[in-house]
Formats: C-alpha cells, sequence, structure tokens
C-alpha cells in the first residue's frame, strides 16, 4: 500500500446527531474519553444555545466561540485517526448541520428511549437518506424508565424509515437496568451508575444456555434474555455489514452515556464496521480518495470572532490525495490559484499548523473572504463536488437599511454572512430588494447584530407574506421565461442568478406545480450544479 492508501484506510470521519438533549454532547465527550483524547469528564463543553436564550446575544456570541473549538474534533484510537464533526442541536441551525453532514463519511444518531423518534432526528435522518449514509443507533438513558426495546425499534424502523439490526440487548430498563448484553461478541456488560469511572464489568458469555448467565442475572432475566435474543435472531436476521454500509440497514446500541455505559461497545463495534472515506461525485466524473492529485471542498465557513478582523476559517474536507501547506490550490469558481501558510489540525483541545492533510481530514483554512460555502478545492483540475445543497427556508423577511449612509456596508455584510451560510439571500425586482431566508428565528437576531458589531450596519427586518422559495427550472426554456414573465413579484432570484419562486403557501404552491407541468419546483438547490454543466 502506498502511504496515500495508508493514510485513507486510518481514518474515520463520521457526525454525531441528535435532537436537542438525546446526549449528543454527552456521548461525544465519552467517545474522547474512551479514546484518550481527553482526561477528564466536563472537558466538552456543550455548545447548546441555552432555552430561551435566543435574545441573549453574549450566548449566542458564546456559542459560536465554543463551535469553532469543537467543530472538529479527532482523536486516535486503536490505530485509526478518528474525526468528529460537531454539529448544532439547535434547530434554527439545522442547515448547519445538513451541511456538516455532506462532509462525513458515516452517523452516530443518539436517540433519547424516553422520548423515542424526535421531530429533529426524522429530518436528520432525511438528510442520511438522501445521501447514503451509513448510519449507527445508539439509544442512549436506559437507566430512565424508557420505552419496551422491541416498540423502540418498530417506532426507528417506522419513522426513521431503515431497517435496524440490534448489536447489544439491554437487560431491563430505568431502575432495573441491569446492563446489556453484546449479540456481536456474545459477552455481558455490567451496569453500574457511574458518572466519573470509565471502568466495565465484562463477562464473556460462550453459550447463552449456560447456567452462568442466570448466576450473573438471575433466573428471570436470563430466561427473558435467552427469548429476546431468540426473537432478534429471527426477525432480524444475521447483521449484514454490506447492508449497513449501503445505508440498508442501522446497527442498534443501548446504552447510558452519562453513567459511561454502552459507550466502549459503540466505539469497538464504530471501528470495526463504520467506512473510511469513498469516492465522490462531482458535476464532471467521480473522484476517487486513492488519486494522486489533492481535491477538496468547504462545508462550513466560521466569522473570526474579533470583529476587528474580518477574516473566517473555511472548513475544508479533503477528499483525494494529499493536501500540502504552501501549495497553490485551484479555486474552481473563482478560477484563481490560492494557498495556505497556516491550515490546521483540531485535535479535542486545540489546534495545530499541518504540513499536510488527507482524505477524511477537516482542515481549518484562513480566509479572508474568498470561500462560500460548497467552493471546491482541485489542483487544476476544473471541477465541482456536488451534494452540498442548500434547503428551501423556512421563514423570509426583508431587509431594510436603517442607515442609507451606510449601505456599501450592509451590501458587503449581507453578502458576506449568507456566503456563510448564516442565511439565504434572494432579491427580488424592481428596486433590487433583499430577501432573507433561514431555517429559523434565530438567524434574523445573529444577522442583525453581526451586521451592526462587525460591519457597522444598522437595518430592519419586515416580514413577509412567503411560505416557500422554491428553485425552479425547465427543459423548455421559453416557457420558464414565459412563467417568470407571468409570475412577477413573486420571482425573485438567489445569489447565483437562479430564479426562485415565492409561494405564499403550501396549497399555492402545489396550485402551481399542477398548473405548470413543464415547470420543476425545487426544494434543495441540489439541482444547481447539475443544471449549470
Ligand atoms: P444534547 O447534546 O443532545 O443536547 O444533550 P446533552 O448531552 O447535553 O444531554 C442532555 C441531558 O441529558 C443532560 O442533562 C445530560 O446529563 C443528560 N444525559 C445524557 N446521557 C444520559 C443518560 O444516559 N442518562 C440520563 N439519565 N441522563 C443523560 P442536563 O440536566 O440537561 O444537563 P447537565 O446538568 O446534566 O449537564
Amino acid at each position: 500500500m502506498s502511504n496515500l492508501e495508508l493514510e485513507i484506510a486510518k481514518r474515520r470521519t463520521f457526525g454525531i446527531i441528535s435532537h436537542p438533549d438525546a446526549g449528543k454532547t454527552t456521548l461525544t465527550e465519552k467517545l474522547l474519553l474512551f479514546g484518550g483524547a481527553i482526561q477528564t469528564a466536563g472537558a466538552v463543553k456543550s455548545n447548546k444555545i441555552k432555552k430561551g436564550a435566543t435574545s441573549d446575544f453574549m450566548e449566542i456570541e458564546r456559542q459560536r466561540g465554543i463551535s469553532v473549538a469543537t467543530s472538529v474534533m479527532t482523536f486516535e484510537y486503536d490505530g485509526l485517526k478518528i474525526n468528529i464533526l460537531d454539529t448544532p442541536g439547535h434547530k434554527d441551525f439545522a442547515e448547519d448541520t445538513y451541511r456538516t453532514l455532506t462532509a462525513v463519511d458515516s452517523v452516530i444518531l443518539v436517540i433519547d428511549c424516553v422520548k423515542g423518534v424526535e421531530e429533529q432526528t426524522e429530518r436528520l435522518m432525511e438528510v442520511c437518506r438522501m445521501r447514503n449514509t451509513p448510519v449507527i443507533i445508539f439509544v442512549n438513558k436506559m437507566d430512565r424508565e424508557g420505552q419496551n426495546p422491541f416498540d423502540l425499534l418498530d417506532e426507528l424502523e417506522q419513522k426513521l424509515k431503515i431497517s435496524v439490526r440490534p448489536l447489544s440487548w439491554p437487560i431491563n430498563i430505568g431502575m432495573k437496568f441491569k446492563g446489556v448484553y453484546n449479540l456481536y461478541e456474545g459477552s455481558l456488560n455490567l451496569f453500574s451508575a457511574n458518572k466519573t469511572k470509565i471502568e466495565r464489568e465484562v463477562v464473556a458469555i460462550e453459550d447463552l444456555a449456560s447456567p452462568q448467565l442466570d448466576k450473573q442475572i438471575g433466573e428471570r432475566d436470563a430466561a427473558q434474555l435467552r427469548e429476546d435474543v431468540e426473537l432478534i435472531d429471527g426477525v432480524y436476521g444475521e447483521f449484514d455489514r454490506q447492508a449497513y454500509l449501503e445505508a440498508r440497514v442501522a446497527p442498534v446500541f443501548f446504552g447510558s452515556a452519562v453513567n459511561n455505559f454502552g459507550v466502549q461497545e459503540l466505539l469497538d463495534a464504530f471501528c470495526r464496521i463504520a467506512p473510511p472515506t469513498g469516492e465522490r461525485a462531482t458535476d464532471v466524473r467521480v473522484v476517487e480518495p486513492e488519486e494522486k492529485k489533492f481535491s477538496g471542498f468547504i462545508f462550513k465557513i466560521h466569522a473570526n470572532l474579533d470583529p476587528k478582523h474580518r477574516d473566517r476559517i473555511a472548513f475544508l474536507r479533503v477528499c483525494s490525495g494529499t493536501f500540502e501547506r504552501n501549495k497553490f490550490y485551484h479555486h474552481v469558481r473563482l478560477h484563481k490559484d490560492v494557498r495556505f501558510a497556516n491550515p490546521y489540525n483540531f485535535m479535542a483541545q486545540s489546534k495545530d499548523v499541518v504540513e499536510e492533510g488527507f482524505p477524511g481530514d477537516v482542515l481549518g483554512l484562513y480566509d479572508t473572504g474568498h470561500f462560500k460555502i460548497g467552493d471546491t478545492l482541485t489542483e487544476g483540475e476544473d471541477f465541482l463536488f456536488q451534494g452540498i445543497p442548500s434547503f428551501s427556508p423556512e421563514l423570509f423577511r426583508e431587509l431594510v437599511n436603517l442607515d442609507p449612509m451606510k449601505s456599501k456596508q450592509l451590501e458587503k455584510g449581507i453578502q458576506q454572512l449568507t456566503d456563510e451560510g448564516v442565511a439565504q439571500l434572494f432579491s427580488l425586482q424592481p428596486g433590487n430588494r433583499k430577501i432573507v431566508g433561514t431555517v429559523g428565528e434565530l438567524q434574523f437576531e445573529v444577522i442583525q447584530y453581526r451586521l451592526e458589531h462587525e460591519y457597522g450596519a444598522k437595518c430592519r427586518f419586515d416580514t413577509m407574506p412567503i411560505a416557500r422559495a422554491c428553485w425552479i427550472t425547465s427543459d423548455d426554456k421559453t416557457k420558464l421565461a414565459e412563467y417568470i414573465r407571468l409570475k412577477g413579484m413573486q420571482i425573485a432570484y438567489d445569489k447565483d442568478q437562479h430564479p426562485v419562486f415565492l409561494a405564499e403557501s403550501d396549497w399555492m404552491l402545489r396550485m402551481n406545480q399542477q398548473n405548470n407541468p413543464d415547470i420543476q419546483f425545487h426544494l434543495t438547490s441540489e439541482f444547481k450544479l447539475a443544471a449549470e454543466v
């Protein structure tokens, strides 16, 4: 194997996702603890915005600081280099999470056993399905009185629309929770509530029929476990790793992150089954990670915390070849060569300048305003990575300038903030009115605050009667032009000058779809790159 191939084989890059409060932060921290990247619990700060803190700007600033630090956490374990990409739990930052999911090779989804599948879980899973991302499910909080595990598995299958296969199995739940049986290895992990230590009591059970099992967990629970395992084998069949890699089956683990329980099983199984980085589609061809020439894309941009310096950190996901410090690379969208003197790598609690990066790695690049989310860097070839979509926003407001003397600052600020992906910007003619679309209320406050503090521009947001924005295309250019002309004020343009239909309601959108069969309405911008080839 070449050095490049060895480096690729070592890397596992994944994201942890959950509905807020299911235990994502706790599990992340415990994985770092078990992985030896941190020594004490509590070292990873919660990046949650506290409930009810939507207008607390200090909280937003604090959040921004923490989320840079925990955006990527890297540690070495079992000969592997593991990169965890953090995703904001707050639903108003959902789009940030969706985009981070474009940079991972697999996902661990955390479920609260009491609450089951929640709204945000379903939406995140939809994005994983769209991208065929392999998913491992961790059912957390088994120390609480949750649902019957079989019912929970049914709920997972139904709501997440994926087949599941338990790889560990709980013995009771809540107050009576005794531990999990590792179906993969045939061993018993006995539970003791322990928030500080990471010791485990594991007993190998060669044969479930053995009386040793009764000794360990009592006759009644042993009988129940035997029955459950028989049922699991009958209903779910053998675990098929290939089906997991193809995102058809999600293996399920049970545990309690806060009690350090079930985390080691999860981490060990993850190392055994999770995929290294694979090929990626571009608008021209498929790129293999083993190709000698470097390529990668920007999936996240973070503004510098110091408002005096407007530089930003662009997160680059390496897709092929070796990225080298100080080497010139081709910025495909700008047709320009750029190089980076201080690319850095994120370790659990620090960041270090690196000389090189390999496929699977995420590097931080200082940017002075050249990058937009989705940008591709190559060693000269012209192609653009696909699958870094924008989603149709859910809230729309008109941006109104409150200080005519500062219109340049406002313009620059809103352009840069929307490049960062904080929100989407649409322009409406005549008058070049600016419509800002977001997925959450909080973004409007963030934009207003940042425009004022970083760009010195004051603005107001006026509500607009818009419920949906759909990108529109048609194979028949004349029909598209005619539709755009007819709809007049209901057509806006995104930053790349693609036409967007603004619908007042879902009903209005459906009517337009029905009455205009030659026009395609898209709720994500995924089509864009394809349309430009
Ligand atoms: P999130 O990132 O998904 O939003 O969740 P987070 O890890 O912050 O966990 C949410 C709450 O659930 C925390 O309690 C955390 O301690 C608790 N928790 C996590 N894992 C378990 C578990 O296995 N069992 C039980 N019973 N609770 C668990 P909190 O009160 O919100 O915060 P804290 O004061 O404990 O930090």
